[in-house]
């Protein structure tokens, strides 16, 4: 990945923190890449010249014979260095320094106690502060040139630097929201140790890319999926800001969207992209297809598949396309680089477009695979859509059918969506809608006896789901009141026909998932 910004280019050793350092970097509006360590080459870092070096934390011990190693190309450039965790680790042992495996494992909050002053403590004015320590070896012997600026409770060194090297280390994680002043410590060494002065302003980013998409594309074509989503709203945006009547859209309805979803969406579409804009009814397709399964995995691969063939054959109605615009986004792209050889643990397939470029031999093209999703919605305000559409929660590619557990059917389809609109429109009315990060309700395959005036029912239970999280990685279930519950509740059952029970679903993100399939 080119880039002509000032660019921190981070090395990743594995840490589940890593994408939260990248996070930190970019709300500063500073341009950052991640590269997992043994990615790193001399090419590459001639071609992105970092203007500084950010080593993470990793799963693996420095003294392990197979350990992860610091490529001495980074050194050499002799430029500032921020080391967390392994990172910190990695420069002591290669300067000579001492880890040994600790007796004291640290893990979890832990008092530090800051002995001297330092450019990346700037401004903080306590002596003891609380980290977060994950960390099971230790500095015995701190290399040569390097001070000891800060110790835990424990007696364990917690930070060290050679500040005429612009090198430091921290045995903590400042990335994490439970270091206290952890974005401080970040700031500290972006704005004031590499004194980045070219920010990466999203405006600038615009025109940019659109001048970058105009020179690849030229005249030809170019055909986006749009699922009224965030990610493939701004891609089909910025495409047509770049090759305007070239741009064609095709939106799938599987009929598993929200109430009312399918048409709001295409009113948007049609009067922004006009005839180049197709909707495709594919409900009684995808129902057919779903008919009298109830495995996830298998209805999320049905979807995907179903989806691909109604896409393909609406796209070969446009003749003569070249190119594929397609909504990724960096951490997707993070994410897909395999760690230590081999791909972390599937949970869920994803239903996305993956299985369509090679089908139909088309040219990728993914304007927006640098960015955060922060940064997308960013780039939407910029491009003026619709903030219905930017501030939207996520809503996942199967749609509905992956909050029907059992088996699925139209009626089922018209129960939820009832359901999941009264939910919606009730945090809208109270506004808690932007307080939360996705909410939803889930029917359940389970019938129960109930009474309603004099009469006995028998009828679906659903559960609320209403999550707050920051990326979707992790997540806390919304503790809403006493009468928000009942007041949700009531509506639900006195107004959705085929309801009689509403449960609510207090998982966090792990152990549970989001989504209920
Ligand atoms: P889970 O259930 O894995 O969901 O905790 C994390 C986030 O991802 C969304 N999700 C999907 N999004 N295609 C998508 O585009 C999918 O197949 C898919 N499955 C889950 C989910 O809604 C949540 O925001």
């Amino acid at each position: 990945m080119k880039s002509k910004l000032e660019t921190i280019l981070i090395v990743d050793y594995g840490s589940q923190y890593t994408q939260l350092i990248a996070r930190r970097i970019r709300e500063l509006e500073v341009f950052c890449l991640v590269y997992p360590f043994n990615k790193i080459t001399k090419k590459i870092l001639n071609e992105i010249k970092p203007s500084a070096f950010i080593l993470s934390g990793g799963p693996r011990s420095v003294l392990d014979k197979n350990a992860p190693k610091l490529n001495q190309e980074i050194l050499k450039m002799k430029k500032p260095v921020l080391a967390i965790c392994y990172g910190m680790q990695l420069v002591t042992k290669n300067l000579k320094g001492v880890v040994k495996r600790s007796t004291h494992r640290e893990y979890g909050h832990t008092i530090i106690n800051i002995k001297k002053k330092s450019l990346l403590f700037k401004g903080i004015n306590k002596r003891k502060i609380k980290v977060w320590m994950s960390h099971g070896d230790n500095i015995n012997k701190i290399p040569k040139l390097f001070s000891i600026t800060s110790l835990s409770n424990n007696k364990i060194i917690s930070s060290i630097e050679n500040n005429k090297n612009k090198i430091y280390c921290l045995q903590f994680h400042p990335e994490v929201y439970h270091t206290d002043f952890g974005s401080k410590i970040i700031n500290n060494f972006i704005l004031n140790i590499v004194n980045i002065k070219n920010k990466f302003k999203i405006q600038k980013f615009i025109e940019n890319k659109v001048s970058e998409l105009k020179n690849e594309i030229k005249n030809k074509k170019i055909i986006c999926g749009l699922s009224g989503g965030v990610d493939s709203t701004v891609t089909a945006y910025l495409l047509s800001k770049a090759v305007n009547k070239n741009l064609y859209c095709i939106f799938v309805d599987h009929g598993l969207l929200r109430k009312n979803e399918a048409n709001e969406v295409s009113k948007i579409f049609s009067k922004k992209f006009g005839k180049n804009f197709t909707k495709i009814n594919a409900s009684n397709i995808f129902l057919k297809n779903l008919k009298n399964v109830s495995d996830p995995e298998k209805k999320r691969k049905i979807i995907g598949k179903t989806f691909i063939e109604v896409f393909d054959k609406a796209a070969k109605k446009i003749s003569n396309v070249d190119y594929l615009g397609q909504g990724t986004l960096y951490p997707d792209i993070i994410e897909s680089i395999p760690f230590f050889g081999g791909p972390t643990a599937k949970i869920k397939s994803h239903h996305n477009v993956g299985g369509l470029p090679k089908k139909m031999k088309l040219k990728i093209v993914e304007p927006l695979r640098e960015l955060f999703k922060d940064e997308v919605r960013n780039v939407g305000r910029q491009l003026k859509i619709d903030k219905h559409l930017l501030l939207r929660h996520p809503f996942p590619g199967p749609g509905l059918a992956i909050r029907i557990p059992g088996v699925i059917d139209k009626k089922k389809i018209l129960i939820l969506q009832e359901a999941d609109h009264i939910f919606i429109e009730y945090l809208k009315e109270k506004n808690l809608y932007n307080k939360i990060w996705q909410a939803f309700v889930v029917l359940l395959p389970v019938k129960s006896v109930g009474v309603m005036g004099d009469e006995r029912t028998y009828n679906y239970s659903v559960s609320l789901r209403a999550i707050t999280s920051v990326d979707g990685m992790t997540a806390d279930f919304y503790m809403f009141t006493n009468n928000q519950l009942k007041e949700i509740s009531s509506r639900i059952i006195n107004n959705v026909k085929g309801i009689n029970r509403v449960l609510y679903d207090f998982t966090s993100k792990p152990p549970g998932t989001i989504e209920w399939e």
